[in-house]
């Protein structure tokens, strides 16, 4: 059994780095170990226009740590306003990579998302038009569609519409959490990718309610069944140029996820790593892991990958890893996936 990989530095197509106090206790946790991330853009108010890209790039880089070599590619929160000259202005001049489609209400900090994507279609022709990726937030938000039905509906009633009307548009499912979204993807052209984070790789939807509810396991989308996580899986270390990693590592303080009506999202920068190298050696496909998070997500976006590479090792025992990260708002759990690890970036 392999003891020791090395693999170019890899990106994190997905991460919510907030701001402020929790931006400057969360960076590092991505910076050590990843070369760039595609950092959403759900703030309070949202990353909306190219100048508010510019300002939210500045706040990241001013805060990344001393002699970090870290890139933060930014995107744009689309909008039922968004102005699509502005949005090829942001493009062109190289201040955004993608732009993120947030159904309205779907999410955390959703509500100046989108409530029916007809209204947004001139945006979606221009993006078409320059080559500009939209990301997707993937699921429906009829109260009345079950939750773990939102991200299949979703493809059949939204998606695959909008893409039909929009022929060019590179478009990413983020976090994709089923094995309709895997087959989805595998049978279009290559125009479409997804996104798979660590944590969908590990936990299906019993985790969340194993021995009681547990808070730092909900996220949206939902994780799914048993055998939606073996797609995703399947998926991942197949090699498939359109599936790469987006952790969508989202912090929340404890006090917000360990609440009567707690926050969406799980916080795993600092051990995913850790965690694909698990994932990855029990499937067999240690050697398809630089694929998934180093290569395949910079061909789709148009990228070299990096000339840094990172080296993992296994160990004999368990490791152990931080399990909060403390900032001036209050503590963050850190993902603790229901198995051991062996692996460590060393
Ligand atoms: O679990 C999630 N957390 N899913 C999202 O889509 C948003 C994210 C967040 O921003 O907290
Ligand atoms: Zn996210």
């Amino acid at each position: 059994m392999a003891s020791e990989l090395t693999i170019r530095k890899p990106d994190d197509w997905h991460v919510h780095f907030r701001d402020g106090a929790v931006m400057r206790a969360v960076l590092s946790g991505t910076t050590e170990h990843f070369g760039r991330a595609l950092v959403m853009p759900n703030l309070v108010p949202p990353v909306v226009t190219m100048n508010d890209a510019i300002a939210y790039r500045e706040r990241i880089e001013a805060n990344l740590p001393k002699g970090s070599e870290f890139t933060p590619m930014m995107t744009l929160y689309l909008t039922e306003a968004t102005d699509a000259d502005d949005v090829e202005r942001a493009y062109k001049s190289g201040v955004i990579t993608a732009v993120k489609l947030y159904p309205a209400g779907a999410t955390t900090n959703s509500d100046s998302g989108v409530t029916d994507v007809a209204r947004v279609a001139p945006v979606l022709e221009r993006m078409a038009e320059i080559g500009l990726p939209l990301c997707v937030h993937g699921e429906v938000t009829d109260p009345s569609i079950d939750i773990f039905d939102r991200e299949a509906v979703f493809i059949d009633t939204v998606l695959d519409p909008m893409r039909q009307r929009t022929p060019g548009l590179r478009v990413i499912m983020e976090h994709v959490t089923t094995e309709d979204g895997v087959k989805y993807v595998q049978s279009q052209s290559e125009h479409l990718a997804a996104t798979i984070t660590t944590h969908h790789l590990m936990i299906n939807r019993n985790h969340l309610f194993q021995g009681g509810i547990r808070p730092h396991f909900f996220c949206l989308p939902i994780a799914k069944r048993e055998h939606h996580r073996l797609a995703l899986r399947a998926a991942a270390v197949s090699g498939d140029g359109r599936f790469f990693l987006g952790t969508d590592s989202a912090p929340h303080v404890d006090g917000a996820k360990e609440s009567a009506c707690g926050c969406a999202g799980v916080y795993n920068s600092p051990n995913t790593l850790s965690c694909l190298a698990q994932v990855f050696e029990e499937e067999g496909a240690l050697d398809k892991l630089e694929a998934f998070a180093s290569l395949n997500g910079a061909a789709y976006y148009g990228v070299a990958p990096s000339d840094q590479t990172i080296t993992l090792k296994r160990q004999n025992a368990a490791v152990s890893y931080q399990a909060k990260v403390k900032t001036e708002e209050g503590d963050i759990t850190v993902f603790d996936p229901p198995c051991d690890l062996n692996w460590l970036v060393v």
